[in-house]
């Protein structure tokens, strides 16, 4: 296939001016790894190999790669138009998909802010939990409350209330004023090799009342948890646990963020974690899935309450002062629309609960492979983590990463953890490919 002119080809490819996030960039360049094409649960690299994708992407393409429905809606949504102003004006897609999320959010979540990404979605939860208590008049209530080992993005916000060091220390500096966080619910001892929630540990939830006896619940805006952790490695949450959290916030009038960047949208096998759970969070993040990773897109849904809260005064000021250039953009709310319908239509979520039976069964097996100190599983994400090689920490799981990639299987690896996250459209054939591929990976990195 020719190329478009002014692209370069493979052999020319500079790799010199691009930084790539979140990557080792000088390693990355001696042994740069691409993919050019996917389609369902597979990529193509530039050279035509297929890798089988266990990430869905990174947690977003819950429907797989280019589902041919969603491509059609974002091809057709570029026929009418490209973009509308955001602010003041706007355009009836993301009215529409507004609609069809507040209709498919539990409770009474209703209300619909649009954002370009998880990050952006974190920061906006926060900006309207801490505006939402100044226009009742509760503004003394300034504190956000975040947990170790959490993760909402890299907004100054997100990784203020985000609990992973690596994520911090160089911004260590410019930490926003007054949050503090619960202790992480991952505990080796009590929960190794625990199949879905660990039994024990609800109690690990107290932790919120220490934090507010300490800074007194009057001065706490809201708490926010991803009900299950991803990125530090799939951490379920305990039995119970969440359930208490919820308990504790409405004794004391803290808001709840649930943040569902990577647990809505089919993940754990519905809408959303807190449908799951059966515990009603006050306001929920969401990117990733909602449009199957096809267009970027994110956003935060809040309770009536939450929304009510700000609908007073002279109806001609702005009530939020918040927003992006790109909040609800047409292509991303065409893509959005596109890939609600197919779960629906598709059955994907119920597809999604039948494979988190033959998931779990496929990793527990490889509790007995060397070095495996754990594996944890929910829905459809797994983690296998494998105790660090001394003075090594983080070189097995790269190992593990890379040599699954040679075998045409993408994973990934967090440390010395190895996460697998297949689409809700994987066969059962491909989910054993993937824990294949582990398993090799864990032996060929002793
Ligand atoms: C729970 C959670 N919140 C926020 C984010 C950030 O999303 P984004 O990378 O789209 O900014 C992520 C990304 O993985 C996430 O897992």
């Amino acid at each position: 296939m020719s190329r478009p002119a002014g692209m370069l080809d493979d052999d020319a490819l500079d790799l010199d001016a691009l930084w790539l996030p979140f990557t080792h960039n000088r390693l990355y360049k001696k042994a740069p790894r691409l993919v050019e094409r996917a389609e369902g649960m597979y990529y193509t690299t530039p050279d035509g190999r297929r890798l089988l994708d266990g990430l869905s992407g990174l947690w977003c393409c819950n429907a797989g790669h280019r589902h041919p429905r969603i491509v059609e809606a974002v091809k057709a949504q570029l026929d009418e138009l490209d973009y509308a102003v955001a602010f003041q004006v706007h355009h009836p897609q993301a009215f529409r998909l507004a609609g069809a999320l507040a209709a498919r959010a539990p409770g009474d979540l209703n209300h619909v802010f649009f954002a370009g990404s998880g990050s952006e979605a974190c920061d906006t939860a926060l900006k309207i939990a801490l505006a939402y208590h100044k226009a009742r008049g509760e503004g003394g209530r300034f504190r956000l409350i975040g947990r170790e080992l959490g993760y909402h993005g890299v907004g100054f916000g997100g990784i203020a209330v985000g609990g992973m060091a690596n994520n911090r220390k160089a911004f260590a500096g410019a930490m926003l004023p007054g949050v503090d966080h619960l202790r992480h619910t991952r505990d080796l001892e009590h929960m190794a090799f625990s199949r879905g929630q660990p039994e024990w540990g609800a109690e690990l939830a107290e932790d919120l009342e220490r934090l507010v006896a300490l800074h007194d619940a009057s001065t706490i805006a809201a708490v926010i948890v991803e009900p299950m952790q991803g990125s530090a490695g799939v951490i379920v949450p305990p039995v119970g646990y969440l359930e208490r959290l919820r308990e504790i916030c409405t004794r004391h009038g803290i808001l709840l963020i649930f943040d569902e960047v990577i647990t809505g949208f089919g993940r754990l096998g519905h809408w959303f974690a807190a449908e799951r759970f059966g515990v009603q969070p006050d306001i929920v993040t969401f990117a990733k899935g909602v449009t199957s990773g096809v267009v970027p897109l994110g956003g935060v849904i809040v309770s009536a309450a939450v929304h009510e809260a700000f609908m007073h005064g002279p109806e001609h000021l702005v009530e939020l002062f918040h927003g992006y250039t790109y909040s609800g953009h047409p292509l991303a709310c065409a893509a959005g629309l596109a890939a609600l319908e197919v779960y629906e239509h598709e059955n994907l979520f119920a597809a999604a609960r039948r494979l988190e039976v033959s998931l779990e069964r496929a990793v527990h097996a490889l509790r007995d492979e060397p070095n495996v100190i754990d594996v944890r599983n929910l829905g459809l994400a797994a983690a296998i983590e494998l105790a660090p090689r001394p003075g090594a920490p983080s070189m097995r799981g790269l190992e593990v990463f890379q040599h699954c990639f040679e075998r045409g299987v993408m994973v990934r690896y967090t440390g010395d953890t190895i996460a697998l996250g297949p689409a809700c459209v994987a066969s059962l054939g491909e989910i054993e490919a993937m824990v294949e591929a582990v398993r090799d990976g864990i032996r060929a990195a002793p």
